[in-house]
């Protein structure tokens, strides 16, 4: 489960085309990501490590709405 968010981060922090934070236009669709990120300032996707032998860092990440956690204040991705 995991594995999949990170590739699905991944494609989306690549490949999308967006206007707007929570929807993305791909030549295949539209992915809507509204009803996903959490409306409490918490990211829904918390510390994720991508699976790259060399990677240190972990991820969160909460679409459409800002969070706040350690150092990151109000983003929608904080890289720790
Ligand atoms: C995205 O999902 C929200 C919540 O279900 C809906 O209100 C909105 O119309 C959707 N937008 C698009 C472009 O699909």
């Amino acid at each position: 489960m995991i594995l999949q968010y990170s590739i699905l981060f991944l494609l989306l922090v690549n490949y999308c085309v967006a206007d707007n934070p929570c929807i993305y236009y791909f030549p295949q669709g539209v992915i809507n990501l509204t009803t996903i990120g959490l409306v409490n300032s918490q990211p829904r996707f918390k510390d994720v490590r991508i699976i790259i032998p060399s990677e240190q860092y972990k991820y969160s990440y909460n679409p459409c709405y800002s969070f706040t956690e350690r150092g990151c204040q109000n983003v929608a991705a904080c890289q720790s």
